[in-house]
């Protein structure tokens, strides 16, 4: 969480950085900042809230950092903003991690004197630079060694008029962008894109100043590898559309077949690796849920196989060893608590495949082998395109240990686009019907059931309608104490599932319950049908599409910004 940039150069650096913070702005969104060098001054501009709804200062620097927050110690604060300063602001940081140790630290500089403006564990920083600085040490010296007083992750910048941009990578991203007589460090590539798409990926522990560029790991002078950015701007754009959730949503026909196009060989590879004893699948929050979905199809395929959330990883450590194969799942590649469960698990023996949509993140730096999600940049902080993307590479795995063939999958990429547009209308009046509610359920079984957890995870994500995903099945025992008169319950059913799910649903409806079912056929327990053809094994590929298109209209009518919910961030990388 947090985003963070850098800009080196022989341009204005304020309105550059401004623009790719609103880039990195799916990190976090509590409040921005920028801080830049005028002369031997340092200028600073800090606000709460939304960067895109605020011009950045009318200021001319080449040298400039900036930050998007999303807030983890110190409320939603101008102050709690970053950049933080040392005393007298000679000395401006940026962070995105966790300080562990910062009270620690705090209480010593405090002893010594230094004022604190902030409740944030990253003020520690430019006060302990400034604290080594002030015993002789250069800047460069001085940032080296508060690096050995940190405890935790981070990527952080340092900033002084005199010694440009310096920067430290220890468990949160950091890449560079070598433009033509400039530079740029960031949390992600997009921030930078629109100038360069040459790239060096640091590694934990590298640290180093931007000009001259000078990486550092372990005291020793280290040269890493500059590649090409994969990333295609314009995907990066919202193009003619209000929000980058519906231009994602639709993209879908296109994102999956673009999952299903893998090498041959990286498939081989892949069932090479399954043929282990046990597979695990760990992800979180809608990765965790593609898992769920396709879990199935690997138990069908003959394999021993569950899935685990990320967070909850150590509760799996005693099945591990060396024939467990870890199969990880994150659209960023970023997310904290699925990098500590692939290192815990390699520690252990495991071997890990990864399927990440930035092959040059953490965790597929972390895997054996990577299977890329293709489907170009997320900007909606919700997961939609990438969600069917991790679905339908999964299933193509479960398909190739069967020795099946992926036609019903190639096929599910054309039937998006059909269900998209069929029930694009439907939803939007479906939304204004239901936006006033305070709570719904959602219900499917088998597959469906993990596609009802995750149709409930978008709606309250986006629209804070409170909403439960549950196997149809269960709603008996216990939940339907909560059914009232009206209460919308959305069902999923197919052919499998039918029989059983509409049984469940007449339940509810006896109860009073609104029930919206989304199936191939209508049945007397629906008040409300949305039609989607069944496609086997493939159904719940195009099954989840209606309920994302129904989250983004009644984050509409409930006046919620769709792309950038309260509280949440894209790329969880805190614990
Ligand atoms: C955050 C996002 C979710 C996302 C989850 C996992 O919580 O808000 O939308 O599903 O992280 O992210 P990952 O990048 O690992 O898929």
């Amino acid at each position: 969480m947090c985003g963070i940039l850098g800009y080196l150069g022989n341009k204005n650096g304020v309105p550059l950085v401004h623009e790719g913070l609103k880039a990195l702005s799916y990190r976090g969104y509590d409040s921005w900042g920028i801080a830049a060098i005028r002369g031997k001054e340092t200028i600073i501009q800090k606000e709460v809230g939304d960067i895109s709804k605020c011009a950045p200062m009318d200021a001319h620097s080449p040298i400039v950092i900036g930050h998007t927050r999303w807030a983890t110690h110190g409320g939603v604060t101008d102050n709690n903003a970053h950049p933080h300063t040392n005393n007298d602001g000679t000395i401006s940081v940026v962070h995105n991690g966790i300080i562990e140790n910062y009270h620690l630290l705090k209480e010593a500089l405090l002893e010594e004197g230094y004022t604190f403006t902030s409740e944030t564990d990253t003020e520690v920083i430019p006060h302990l630079i400034d604290f080594y600085m002030k015993r002789g040490k250069t800047f460069k010296d001085a940032f080296a060694r508060t690096l050995k007083d940190l405890k935790g992750s981070y990527a952080i910048l340092a900033m002084h008029a005199l010694e440009g941009i310096h920067f430290a990578r220890n468990g949160s991203p950091l890449i560079l962008g070598i433009g033509d007589n400039e530079m740029f460090v960031s949390s992600d590539i997009p921030s930078f894109l629109p100038h360069t798409k040459r790239i060096i990926t640091l590694e934990d522990g590298d640290y180093g100043s931007l000009t001259p560029l000078a990486i550092t790991n372990k005291g020793k002078p280290v040269k890493r590898e500059e590649s090409l950015a994969h990333w295609d701007l314009e995907v990066a754009k919202k193009g003619t559309y209000e929000h980058f959730m519906l231009k994602e949503i639709e993209e879908q026909p296109l994102t999956i077949r673009k999952a299903l196009n893998q090498p041959c060989e990286l498939i081989v590879k892949a069932t090479q690796l399954m043929d282990t004893s046990t597979i695990i699948f760990v992800g979180c929050g809608t990765s965790y849920n593609a898992c769920s979905i396709a879990l199935t199809h690997f138990v069908h395929a003959g394999k021993q196989a569950m899935t685990v959330l990320g967070s909850e990883f150590e509760s799996v450590l005693p099945y591990i060893n060396n024939k467990t194969l870890l199969i990880a799942v994150s659209q960023s590649g970023e997310t904290a608590d699925v990098i500590d469960s692939i290192k815990s698990a390699q520690k252990k023996g495991a071997k890990v495949i990864s399927i990440v949509n930035s092959p040059s993140s953490t965790i597929a730096r972390l895997a054996d082998l990577t299977i890329p999600m293709n489907c170009g940049p997320e900007l909606c902080v919700l997961s939609t395109k990438s969600c069917t993307s991790q679905i339908a590479i999964l299933m193509m795995l479960a398909f190739a240990l069967q020795k099946k063939d992926i036609g019903l999958l190639k096929e599910a990429a054309d039937t998006a686009l059909h269900v998209i547009k069929q029930t694009k209308p439907q939803m939007q009046q479906l939304a204004r019907k239901i936006a006033n509610e305070r709570s719904m359920f959602v219900i499917g079984r088998k597959s469906l059931a993990h596609v009802a957890r995750e149709a409930a995870l978008k709606i309250k994500e986006v629209s804070y309608i409170h909403a439960e995903g549950m196997p149809a099945g269960e709603l008996k025992h216990g939940t339907i104490a909560v059914v009232c008169d009206g209460l919308p319950v959305i069902v999923f059913a197919d052919n499998q599932t039918r029989a059983h799910t509409t049984s469940n649903a007449m339940e509810v409806k006896a109860r009073g319950a609104f029930v919206i079912g989304i199936d191939s056929k209508p049945s007397h327990a629906y008040d409300y049908h949305i039609s989607i053809p069944d496609i086997e094994e493939a159904t719940p590929l195009i099954a989840l599409l209606p309920v994302q298109l129904l989250s983004y209209y009644l984050a509409l009518e409930r006046k919620c910004d769709p792309d950038k919910p309260r509280n949440l961030a894209k790329s969880v990388t805190v614990r």
